[in-house]
């Protein structure tokens, strides 16, 4: 099977590592895709491992149509049958962009219709009831009049891991928490220090890569409904991904937040992720003694002020964080923020700078890297 690991811009190349290392053989990667081949085994694997992709896709076809009768029929040439049974659900879900064929409802309706025709006359039926509980949510992306199909294997998107508790904490997706930490000089030697820890995102994430514990384990899949997926399969990838769990005596990883109320939801997470020994303490960062810090490394998400009246607050905390920072003996920084004005307002040019989404808003990762 072609399979499709989608993921936010700039992270593709991280993606392309986590499926090499699983020992997948990778196609290409795209703008916000890594394609790749691989059995029912390794869509398994890929939803239960990739720390940094938002969803495991099947690719069912690609073709070119500008008319919709060259959508109806290129799509009922397709193979459903192989996927859908005969009573599952197949919502349809389209994109397009830049494509003769525009209107996304109609490209949804007349999919849904091609591929109706093309069961009921595999399945010699009039009648799909859609009742069961296999899901299969087809996905429908247009580029420049190239329609390319696929079936989302992942159900709720990768980065809900199944830790986490519902809080007005702005958090970080844990797929970019788990790109930062990939992205940093972090190892489980070494001291981690979040700052503005909110839930704790960073921190959790930094301890499945520690332990290293399969992100997915916690969650399911729509995969896991679907009928012809071995569930053997699916019992033995989960059983070798507990086995390869490994424990960790000491896990330096320390938090900070100025919220009690975020820090006892991050506690909390931490808890659900079975994680005991994360330290979290309640702080301003401006009353921690930073001269403490040493051979750390800091990867944070602190507030950016999207909002007009916090910037000139945001401005100040980033200078205060940089005075505070300076105090540090030989750690590094990992400091993701919308403000491009950091490295002035910080004191210190980055050594390196790398644009990232967090969701809709373009950020930066500011690299500091200890001597
Ligand atoms: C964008 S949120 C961090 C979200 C976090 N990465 C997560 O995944 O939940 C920024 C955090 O900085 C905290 N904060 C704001 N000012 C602070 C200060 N002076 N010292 C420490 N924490 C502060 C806020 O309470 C908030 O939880």
């Amino acid at each position: 099977m072609e399979l499709i690991a989608t993921c936010a811009f700039g992270l593709e190349k991280l993606v392309y590592d986590e499926i090499k290392k699983l020992g997948l053989w990778v196609v290409k990667k795209d703008d916000g895709r890594v394609v790749f081949e691989g059995d029912e085994s390794a869509l398994i694997k890929a939803n239960l491992w990739l720390r940094c992709a938002d969803r495991i896709m099947v690719k069912v076809g690609e073709f070119k149509a500008v008319t919709f009768d060259e959508l109806f029929d290129q799509t009922n040439s397709l193979e459903w049958e192989k996927f859908i049974g005969v009573n599952d659900s197949f919502p349809i879900k389209a994109t397009a962009v830049r494509s003769a064929l525009h209107s996304e409802p109609a490209i949804q309706s007349i999919v849904k219709k091609s591929i109706v025709k093309k069961l009921q006359s595999k399945y010699k039926t009039e009648v799909l009831s859609e009742n069961s509980n296999s899901i299969y949510q087809i996905i429908v992306k247009s580029n420049k009049d190239q329609f390319t199909i696929c079936i989302d294997s992942s159900g709720d998107s990768l980065h809900k891991r199944g830790y986490r508790e519902k809080g007005d904490i702005a958090p970080i997706k844990e797929t970019l928490a788990a790109a930062m930490i990939k992205l940093s000089d972090w190892n489980p030697e070494k001291t981690l220090v979040d700052p503005f820890c909110g839930s704790g995102t960073i921190a959790i994430e930094a301890a499945l890569i520690a332990h290293n514990i399969a992100p997915g384990l916690k969650r399911n899949f729509a995969f896991d409904n679907w009928k012809w997926i071995d569930k053997k399969k699916i019992t033995e990838a989960i059983d070798e991904a507990k086995q390869s769990a490994k424990p960790v005596e000491k896990l330096p990883v320390y938090c900070f937040d100025i919220d009690p109320v975020a820090l006892k939801i991050a506690q909390h997470n931490a808890m659900n992720a079975g994680f005991e020994n994360i330290h979290f303490k309640r702080s301003d960062f401006n009353d921690l003694d930073f001269s403490k810090f040493e051979n750390c490394t800091f990867i944070t998400n602190p507030p950016y002020g999207e909002r007009l009246e916090d910037i000139a607050q945001v401005n100040q905390m980033y200078k205060d964080f940089g005075k505070k920072f300076a105090q540090t003996k030989n750690c590094s920084l990992f400091f993701i923020t919308s403000n491009e004005d950091f490295p002035r307002l910080f004191g210190r040019a980055a050594d390196k700078n790398r644009k990232l989404f967090n969701g809709n808003i373009k950020c930066y990762l500011f690299s500091y890297f200890s001597k």
